[in-house]
């Protein structure tokens, strides 16, 4: 059985969130497939090479299947992937993929799990392949949609467009969020500070996007690319694309645990549009109603 989930974005709120402040997360319109058939060994094949279970090489995959086994005993499973999501790009390719083939091996198994129980186990692979994360990527990945985290509001965003801009270095979460939990043990005052006001851009933020308010949609989005510079997530490389769309007169600011990964720019379509020309990688992505599902 083949199945599919989506990769996603951050609007606000990243690291902020694993200290229980407010997120603005939106699924976009990338999708992770997976196709899951009997077999009776584990044979897992994707963009990476072709393994067993292999928790080196494939870790989210193999903690899903070792994580699906505690449910449904089976013998084995060949695994394809095939992605749409640029890898360890912040863009959410670890829960697409964990998401996609649980979905897969639920179909294929006939395990009945409710989305809730897929989340529940792909939240338990962040943990087991990352050891630290706010649960976030595994929740849209399965739902689909655009939501206010922790509180699971769904948010009606007005017809947003996004252009990303990949600076194509690699964005590793668990890392980065290390980093940010050592920062905050030096100026524990300081970094919760900083995660509030984080989270104070979001909820400010809401209205201004359900109503398309670009002028102060702006003024946030550089407000939070500021704060999550100041708690040292972002890069030279992140900077210098920040700076340029400024100098356009496009917010910008990272998404995802930085470090590399990418940048999102938010604006009308006309100027991003523009932007395409200066940034020839540049993409345009688009939220995303539906999460995991059978095809
Ligand atoms: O880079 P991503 O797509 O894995 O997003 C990480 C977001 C963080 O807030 C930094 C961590 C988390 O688990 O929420």
């Amino acid at each position: 059985m083949k199945a599919s989930a989506p990769g996603k974005i951050f609007l606000f709120g990243e690291h902020a969130v694993v200290y229980g402040k407010k997120a603005l997360v939106t699924a976009i319109d990338l999708r992770c497939f997976a196709d899951v058939k009997k077999r009776d060994d584990f044979r897992i094949s994707s963009p990476i090479g072709i393994t067993g279970l292999d928790f080196e090489k494939h870790p989210y995959i193999s903690y899903a299947i070792k994580r699906f086994m505690e449910i449904k005993e089976i013998k084995g499973a060949d695994i394809e992937i095939k992605s749409q999501i640029p890898v360890a790009s912040g863009l959410g390719s670890s829960s697409a993929v964990t998401v996609s083939v649980l979905k897969a091996l639920d179909a294929e198994f006939e395990a009945s799990l409710t989305n809730e129980e897929i989340y529940e186990i792909a939240r338990k692979v962040e943990l087991d392949v990352q050891g630290i994360g706010s649960g976030t990527d595994p929740f849209i990945s399965t739902y689909g949609g655009c939501w206010l985290i922790p509180d699971r509001k769904p948010v009606n965003i007005g017809k947003v467009y996004f252009l990303v801009i990949n600076t194509e270095e690699k964005s590793i979460t668990g890392d980065m969020v290390k980093k940010v939990a050592s920062l905050r043990k030096e100026f524990p005052d300081v970094v919760d500070s900083i995660m509030s006001a984080i989270g104070g851009i979001t909820s400010v933020a809401i209205p201004h996007l359900e109503n398309l308010n670009n002028d102060k949609i702006s003024k946030l989005i550089r407000m939070n690319q500021c704060l999550l510079k100041s708690i040292g997530v972002s890069s030279e490389k992140i900077d210098e694309i920040v700076m340029k769309l400024n100098s356009l007169g496009i917010p910008s600011k990272l998404t995802g645990a930085g470090g590399g990964g990418c940048v999102i720019a938010i604006g009308d379509l006309e100027k991003l549009t523009e932007v395409t020309k200066v940034f020839p990688n540049a993409f345009f992505v688009k939220p995303e109603k539906e999460g995991a599902k059978v095809e």
